[in-house]
């Protein structure tokens, strides 16, 4: 099974023991911090993106990505009903090349879902993406 197929029957079987079904604290506390303006944010495998949410709430210019296409249905269904916008892709960040840089990256469990020999190529993107 490869990498897409594996997630995306994760996301089909409802079997998501890594999805808070709300926003990380991780985030809270870093919007708390009051460090941050309102940015142009990238979040590289962003699952159902309950951060999107927030951070589209917020006023973030906001763009994810996943490579599961149930996980990004899911996140373009909750932007419709929440009157929200933010740019969503379905696809592998290993193709990502956004058109412009972005100002930061929210990471969160995408390093640990990378295989470990890919993990070096993952750090080159986020640097090339900033
Ligand atoms: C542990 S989950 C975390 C999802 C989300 N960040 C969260 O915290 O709920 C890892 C995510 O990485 C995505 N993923 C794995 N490999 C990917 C790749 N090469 N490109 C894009 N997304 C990928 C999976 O589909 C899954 O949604």
């Amino acid at each position: 099974m490869n990498q897409e197929t594996a997630w995306e029957t994760l996301y089909q079987q409802g079997n998501m023991g890594w999805d808070r079904g709300e926003v990380s604290p991780a985030l809270t506390h870093w919007l708390a911090s009051g460090l941050h303006k309102n940015q142009r944010i990238l979040i590289p495998s962003c699952g159902r993106g309950h951060e999107v949410l927030e951070l589209a709430r917020l006023g973030f210019d906001v763009t994810a990505l996943d490579i599961a296409p149930t996980a990004i249905k899911a996140l373009n269904r909750a932007l419709t009903e929440n009157d929200l916008h933010a740019n969503v892709m379905c696809g592998d960040l290993f193709h990502y090349e956004p058109e412009q840089a972005f100002d930061a990256i929210y990471e969160q469990t995408c390093l640990c879902a990378i295989a470990p020999d890919q993990r070096q190529a993952y750090a080159n993107k986020l640097y090339h993406w900033l």
